[in-house]
């Protein structure tokens, strides 16, 4: 491939040939100069040399005069040294003389014209030189020029490009020919890459879970910036302690060590540095020689995950700082500064997204909290009940190996599955001892009753979040009291007409209703409790969610231990 030149060089170099051409012309010049005088001082001495040959033969001079410049001519004077050392006096001795002498003339005047011819022809071949040498260079010259030209001209169109089209599609990179073209064309790459972030925002629904949010996110981030592990993390404030999202990795059978949930003080590593220094991206090139400078309990884990490096960025929502981006690579030195670079501005706009999100999802929380509580105030047996119905779903879900951010919402949502019971009179609701049929017939009601406070939620907040995100609330209260046989109610769905959550969260209702005392029945100790859970494998319960109860039943019996009325 050819090597590219910056146009920098290019200039340099037509004005070291500008140089050249300069001294050229003046050699050039000076050697026809010199050429020309030397043949005028020659023609001068010859003038002289004829003018004494004239006085020599007209008796003007003597003979002798004339054996000086012949010396100087390098003209064969022996004879003529001999003729005048012979002293002779007779005419026949001066005609040898003087034959001699017109040998001599025709000697110098044969010399001058060869000298002539010599000199003539070095100021030609000078002449030529000097105009074929300048019009070679001036060539150049112009060529280089238009090349320069025609580039200026190239990258004004570039720029207006630039400004026309980056806010609203992708600006086209052409070829490079100079090495600025190379730096034009990775600013419009990273334009491009910005603007097509911006892409990815159009496609993300309005209101997304932190998890639906680090998959879309991650997978095209871990697609830009060579990376096989994306995930967030936020910062409590209250606390000062940094807590991790579950993570978006590429590599399949990898198990995730660094999980959701996981905490630290933020002032105990280098994330408290970032945010005491308002420092918006951290490079760590070789986590393993970070782990044996910090011996950071977070980068101990991702390392066994099988990463080797590591990008961060900081989010922040109106400077603020409230959480991390993370990108990993299996290879050491996967980042450099550019990388940084782009990622702070990525995240940047991406901290927006997210903050929102997290804003939606804790005000989703709360809202289920406030629900929670209202039922509270009415039903005594709430309190732990919801509790540790909540935590046996979540153990059950994990164990069925849902998506974490199905296990969140199912844990997060469980203790929602009454809230219906707000609209059941108190003579029923609190009624020591068994129900009539026509108060169980109204008891029942709490299930229809909590679907419709759900759907007018959903309806209300339509333009704020996606009714889907209300799906798995919506569904344990519709269907905890579902059966796998069908004769459940209100709909009598049968199997997996009911949804995951739903048949889990029965679960876990029932077993804990057995496990404690009400006003109608007493506690039923735990063996007896899981003993009538299995005869229920099948009928009452599906027997994927029994089974999963029964393998984790080590866990199941530490919450119903540690969380007793
Ligand atoms: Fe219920
Ligand atoms: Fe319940």
């Amino acid at each position: 491939m050819k090597k590219m030149r910056s146009i920098n060089k290019c200039l340099k170099k037509s004005t070291v040939l500008v140089i050249i051409l300069i001294l050229y012309s003046f050699s050039m010049m000076g050697l026809i100069v010199y050429e020309i005088e030397s043949f005028e001082k020659i023609y001068i001495k010859l003038r002289n040399y004829f003018s004494i040959i004239n006085d020599v033969v007209a008796g003007r001079k003597q003979f002798d005069v004339l054996l000086e410049p012949m010396k100087e001519f390098d003209y064969d004077y022996q004879e003529y040294e001999n003729l005048l050392s012979s002293h002779k006096t007779d005419t026949s001795y001066k005609k040898s003389l003087l034959a001699e002498i017109r040998n001599f003339a025709n000697f110098l005047r044969n010399y001058e014209r060869d000298k002539l011819l010599e000199h003539d022809k070095i100021i030609r071949i000078s002449y030529l030189s000097l105009i074929i040498g300048s019009a070679i260079i001036i060539m150049f010259l112009i060529i280089l020029n238009n090349r320069v030209k025609k580039y200026i001209k190239k990258v004004v169109k570039k720029i207006g490009d630039i400004s026309d089209n980056m806010y609203i599609s992708e600006v086209p990179v052409d070829k490079a020919v100079f090495e600025e073209d190379v730096m034009i064309n990775n600013s419009i790459h990273n334009i491009n890459l910005v603007q097509s972030i911006y892409d990815i925002f159009k496609h993300l629904p309005i209101n997304t879970a932190i998890e639906d949010f680090t998959f879309t996110v991650g997978s095209y981030l871990c697609n830009l910036f060579n990376s096989q592990r994306f995930s967030v993390a936020f910062i409590d404030w209250e606390t000062e302690n940094v807590i991790a999202e579950v993570a978006h990795i590429l590599i399949p059978n990898i198990v995730p060590r660094l999980n959701a949930g996981f905490t630290q003080k933020l002032f105990d590593s280098s994330l408290g540095e970032m945010v005491r220094e308002n420092r918006l991206t951290r490079i760590i090139n070789d986590l393993e020689e970070r782990y044996n400078l910090t011996q950071s309990e977070s980068t101990k884990l991702i390392l066994e995950e099988g990463f080797k490096s590591n990008l961060t960025a900081l989010a922040t929502i109106n400077s603020r700082p409230f959480g991390f981006f993370f990108l990993s690579s299996e290879k050491k030195g996967n980042y450099t500064e550019r990388d940084a670079k782009l990622f702070a501005s990525i995240s940047g706009v991406l901290s927006y997204r997210l903050y929102y999100s997290l804003t939606i999802q804790k005000l989703l929380s709360y809202f289920a909290n406030s629900l929670v509580n209202l039922v509270e105030f009415k039903d005594n047996e709430t309190g732990n009940h919801i509790k540790r119905v909540s935590m046996y779903a979540k153990i059950i879900a994990e164990e069925l190996n849902l998506s974490p951010k199905l296990v969140r919402e199912i844990y997060e949502f469980a203790p929602l599955h009454d809230i219906g019971k707000v609209g059941i009179p108190d003579a029923i609701l609190l009624k020591p001892g068994k129900l009539d049929p026509e108060e169980w017939e109204i008891m029942k009601t709490h299930v229809t009753n909590g679907v419709k406070i759900i759907e007018q939620f959903q309806k209300d907040a339509r333009s704020i979040m996606e009714p889907q995100s209300l799906v798995v609330m919506k569904n344990i209260i519709a269907e905890h009291h579902e059966r796998w046989d069908g004769k459940g109610y209100p709909d009598g769905k049968k199997g997996e007409e009911i949804s995951i959550e739903g048949r889990i969260v029965a679960l876990a209702d029932v077993f804990d209703a057995l496990t404690t005392k009400r006003p109608y029945k007493d506690a039923f100790p735990f063996e007896k409790a899981v003993e009538m859970i299995i005869q229920e494998r099948g009928t009452h319960f599906d027997p994927n969610v029994v089974d999963a109860f029964l393998k984790k039943i080590v866990d199941i019996r530490m919450v119903y231990e540690n969380l007793k009325d």
